[in-house]
């Protein structure tokens, strides 16, 4: 299990939004759901944005401590080689597949966003929003195979019912495994067209905060494929195996 310490940070009522966003990037994502402006409005205070909102200040704060929490220890690691073949199959759903459906859009949108805006200061920009938005329309297509045809007969194989064969499933498997190294070489493509995500060479907030979530998509991405290659996969197949030979 990787972690990291980041230096710890004081959500006080005083302390800016720029502030915030800069020491904790991902803190973005509460404001975007708040309605709170972190770009254009990072320097207002948090109680100011409070209450231009009519938020409760001190709901506000705890939500954030909640989130600044996690996104410093990074979401906890769980034992996918423990977990059963329909338990690991809904894992993968509500973690993986839920984050990558709420944060693609939100990348894709800031890319076009940054793309826009400084495009000129750093020609990359415009490949980085067309790579982003191609990984995410193959990403989204991808979970619907995975949700709607191949966890469906993993689920199946945990539950032991019905035949089914080896035969039956390695064509999807092979097929996802082909889409997830397309998925790889593009995060790949984008690490090495922003220097490693680095946030040295942003211009604004909305930068800054799209390489964090580029990032965090790379770490999430990873694990996401690691537990369907390494740990799902192989054993539906060699389960299939036992209960439906290869008929
Ligand atoms: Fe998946
Ligand atoms: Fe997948």
């Amino acid at each position: 299990m990787t972690s990291f310490i980041a230096t710890p940070i004081g959500i006080t009522p005083e302390i800016t939004i720029g502030e915030l966003v800069a020491a904790r990037p991902l803190l973005s994502r509460v404001f975007e759901r708040l309605g709170i402006d972190y770009c254009c409005g990072g320097k207002q205070t948090l109680a100011a944005a409070c209450a231009k909102l009519g938020l409760d200040l001190k709901t506000t704060r705890a939500l954030l401590e909640l989130a600044a929490d996690t996104t410093q220890s990074g979401a906890a690691e769980v034992d996918a080689a423990a977990m059963g073949l329909a338990e690991l199959a809904d894992h993968i759903e509500t973690t993986h597949h839920a984050y990558l459906k709420e944060e693609l859009p939100r990348l894709v949108e800031m890319a076009d966003r940054v793309a826009r805006k400084h495009g000129d200061r750093d020609q990359r920009l415009q490949e980085v929003a067309a790579v982003t938005r191609a990984l995410t329309e193959e990403m989204i297509f991808h979970m619907q195979k995975e949700e709607t045809v191949l966890f469906p007969l993993v689920r199946q194989i945990g539950a032991g019912q019905g035949r089914i064969s080896a035969a039956l499933l390695s064509g999807p498997i092979q097929q996802m495994e082909t889409e997830h190294q397309a998925a790889g070489d593009a995060i790949a493509r984008l690490r090495l067209l922003t220097d490693g995500f680095a946030q040295a060479g942003t211009f604004c907030r909305t930068h800054h905060a799209m390489f964090a979530g580029l990032a965090a998509l790379e770490a999430d991405l990873h694990r996401h494929v690691h537990k369907e290659n390494n740990v799902l996969f192989p054993r539906a197949l060699a389960q299939a195996d036992l209960k439906g030979g290869s008929r």
